[in-house]
């Protein structure tokens, strides 16, 4: 991977430079360190996924990358700009890039299916009511879920829930995808169907994709690149197959699904 860092931190514009990057991100809770110093590039159209155990910090990570949560020191930089650095105004333009699906899956229930996918058209774009209404469909196809608009989020198994939300983080048409646990809570052949699901996506559309896991299964379907994050720092970062014979002892218990100590409080 080639350094493409300026010597003020900044990133070289042109055409190696990565889509983001992240520069010595430190985060910490009530005294507790919980991202300690965070180094990683993530390439254009790539899908990369960070891996590591609950509480690693992989979802205030995650948070930083599109912003909701300010560093106490680093930076964030997407497409050569400085997310960490940007007035409001410019970090909510910036924003627009990434479309996100959480941990929670975080459907609005008090609407139903096509509205939680049509919110961020109506708030963010002037389609109108025919247009939404086809972007949704489109939507929906991609995440195979069609002909679901009017179904309650209370119909919908946890897999498609997932779906829906995959639909809602595209609709805007994001260059940047952001996947906190797609799996998580799911069973193995659901879980498979949702990595098929953005393995798919990631072929249809012109994306980044940044996923976070902690199941190794899924990370070995879906990524081009495992980044394994650990007491606040990536320890490791490889392809697939290169990850498997990392001979880090952490990393080898992480994969054979054995206990691994708890996280430094
Ligand atoms: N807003 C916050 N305020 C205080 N502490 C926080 C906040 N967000 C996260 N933390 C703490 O940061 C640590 C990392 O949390 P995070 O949610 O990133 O873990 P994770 O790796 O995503 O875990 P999981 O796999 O369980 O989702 C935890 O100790 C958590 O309590
Ligand atoms: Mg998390």
């Amino acid at each position: 991977m080639a350094n493409t860092r300026g010597d003020a931190g900044r990133v070289e514009q042109g055409g190696s430079a990565p889509k983001i990057a992240v520069i010595d991100l430190w985060k910490t809770f009530a005294g507790r360190e919980v991202l300690r110093g965070i180094n990683l590039e993530v390439d254009a159209g790539e899908s990369f996924v960070i891996v590591g155990q609950s509480g690693a910090g992989k979802s205030v990570l995650l948070k930083h990358l599109i912003g909701l949560i300010a560093p106490d020191q680093g930076h964030v930089i997407i497409d050569g700009e400085d997310l960490t650095n940007s007035d409001a105004a410019r970090s909510l333009e910036i924003r627009r890039k990434f479309g996100m699906s959480f941990q929670e899956g975080a459907l609005f229930d008090s609407m139903d299916v096509l509205g939680n996918i049509a919110f961020p058209l109506m708030r963010h774009t002037r389609m109108s009511g025919d247009e939404i209404a086809a972007r949704v469909r489109q939507c929906l196809a991609l995440v195979h879920l069609e002909g679901v608009e009017r179904k309650a989020t209370s119909e919908l198994s946890g897999g498609m829930r997932r779906r829906v939300g995959f639909a809602r983080a595209i609709a805007l048409q994001p260059e940047i995808l952001l996947f906190d646990e797609p799996n998580t809570g799911l069973d193995p052949i659901t879980s498979g169907v949702i990595d098929g699901v953005i393995v798919e996506m990631r072929e249809h559309l012109d994306v980044t994709m940044v996923t976070i896991t902690h199941d190794m299964k899924s990370a070995f379907r879906i990524a081009d690149r495992i980044a394994m994050l650990r007491n606040g720092q990536i320890i490791a970062t490889a392809r697939p197959e290169a990850f498997r014979s990392l001979a880090d002892p952490y990393i080898q218990k992480f994969l054979a699904g054995e206990p691994v100590e708890e996280e430094v409080a």
